[in-house]
């Protein structure tokens, strides 16, 4: 018998319990082990026929010798970090959900995991249900990742699907996630881009080595989505997503952000709407390959705590070694790498051709919207003096 802690009973933690109890005959099949939520960490009594297994300090947990295995599922660090840091000092592996903790603490989480010979495992931490996490560290072992871009949140893909598909107003889609279970505790860190910008920094520790923290990735969240850029690019293909995106530069450093990007329609990306999230990988032997599914709510996010869970149980040992430790100067400065960009302006399409000889015009009318070439933001900034300018997107 495995016996499994649980911290919070909320969106997540109420999933866990249900898709333990529901697939247990399965889990057994799958480990030779019955699985069984012994105790569930809460602040207050909820109205479920398991009223007892309700603890109510931590400490009834750590120091409970039966328990082998704790799900963390509070969210934030305070107090997640203490009781994950606690319960692996204890000799028990966690299995976490939460992307804040693993985006700040991960190398040092991951390190007393290593030295305890256990598991800190976060399947759902990126992508929800997705498989992610385990494709990148399992799946890729004979490729280098050139490059990765994800729409990772579901509540903004889910709030642009539902203004830009149904005209909802951006509070009534955010209200609508909210119900769903799909936002933060704080909404702000979706809209924002906090949450991707975690995520991004999770998938980049693992493919590139070292763990970067958030706050050294530049973030930007969609609350300056325009509804007429999203109209002229959807003439011409395009559409506007969120994502997180890393690749690898020169001199050994790496691109990653966080912003709103102008994807067109031949990708996963384009085609990933609601609360779906996609990720997109181009590397050198398997060419590029995309990860798609739900990326929130309760019972898709339970599907991957249950399925880490199952791994630590069969686990002999540490699964995933620790990634390195931060290293600040590996982040290239993002306004010095070349892409394409996205602009709208006031001024005319002859001004734009003037300065921006090679752009593709993509819309003439009250404004013009055009397509620059590869230039770095910057030089952007520079050659735009002068203009009033609408908008600018990041093309992918
Ligand atoms: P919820 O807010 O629904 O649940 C959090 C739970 O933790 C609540 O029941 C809350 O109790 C409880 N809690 C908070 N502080 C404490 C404490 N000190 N002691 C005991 N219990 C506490 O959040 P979610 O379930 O949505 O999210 C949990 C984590 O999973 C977050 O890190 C989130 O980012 C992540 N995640 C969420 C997904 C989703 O779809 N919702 C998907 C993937 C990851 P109370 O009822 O008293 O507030
Ligand atoms: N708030 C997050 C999202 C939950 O909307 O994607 C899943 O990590």
């Amino acid at each position: 018998m495995i016996k499994v802690a649980l911290l919070g009973h909320g969106v997540v933690g109420t999933g866990v319990v249900e898709v333990i109890k529901n697939k247990a005959e399965q889990l057994f099949e799958q480990t030779g082990e019955h699985i069984e939520v012994k105790s569930i960490l809460v602040r207050h009594d909820y109205d479920v026929d398991y009223k007892e297994k309700f603890v109510y300090s931590f400490d009834e947990i750590v120091n409970d010798e039966e328990i082998s295995i704790v799900v963390e599922a509070i969210g934030g660090t305070d107090p997640a970090y203490n009781y994950v840091k606690s319960s692996l000092l204890a000799g028990k592996s966690v299995v976490t959900s939460n992307k804040e903790l693993v985006a700040k603490h991960g190398f040092e989480l991951m390190n007393i995991a290593e030295e305890k010979n256990i598991n800190f495992i976060f399947e759902a931490a990126v992508g929800g249900a997705i498989p992610v996490i385990h494709g990148v560290r399992n799946c890729l072992k004979a490729n280098n990742v050139h490059s990765i871009a994800g729409i990772l949140n579901g509540t903004t893909n889910y709030i642009l699907t539902k203004m830009i598909d149904e005209k909802q107003s951006f509070d009534i889609a955010l209200k609508a996630a909210q119900e769903l279970g799909y936002a933060e505790a704080d909404p702000s860190a979706d809209v924002d881009g906090i949450d991707t910008c975690r995520k991004i920094c999770i998938l980049a520790d693992i493919i590139y080595g070292n763990h970067i923290l958030p706050e050294n990735v530049h973030t930007e969240g969609i609350r300056n989505v325009r509804i007429e850029d999203v109209d002229i690019l959807k003439m011409v293909g395009g559409a506007i997503k969120l994502l997180g995106v890393a690749k690898a530069v020169d001199d050994d450093k790496m691109f990653i952000m966080t912003a709103p990007h102008v994807v067109f329609n031949q990708g996963i990306l384009y085609a990933a709407n609601d609360v779906f999230n996609a990720a997109q990988l181009e590397t050198d032997n398997a060419g590029l390959m995309a990860f798609y599914g739900r990326g929130a709510g309760s019972l898709p996010t339970a599907s991957a705590v249950v399925n880490d869970i199952v791994e630590c149980v069969c686990a002999d040992g540490t699964l995933y070694p620790a990634w390195g430790q931060e290293k600040p100067e590996l982040v290239a400065d993002y306004k010095e790498v070349p892409m394409q960009f996205y602009v709208n302006v006031a001024e005319n399409a002859e001004k734009v051709e003037e300065i921006f000889p090679t752009a593709e015009i993509i819309y003439i009318k009250e404004t013009t919207a055009f397509i620059t070439e590869k230039i770095t933001e910057n030089q952007l900034t520079e050659k735009l003096t002068g203009f009033t300018v609408n908008s600018v997107l990041r093309v992918l």
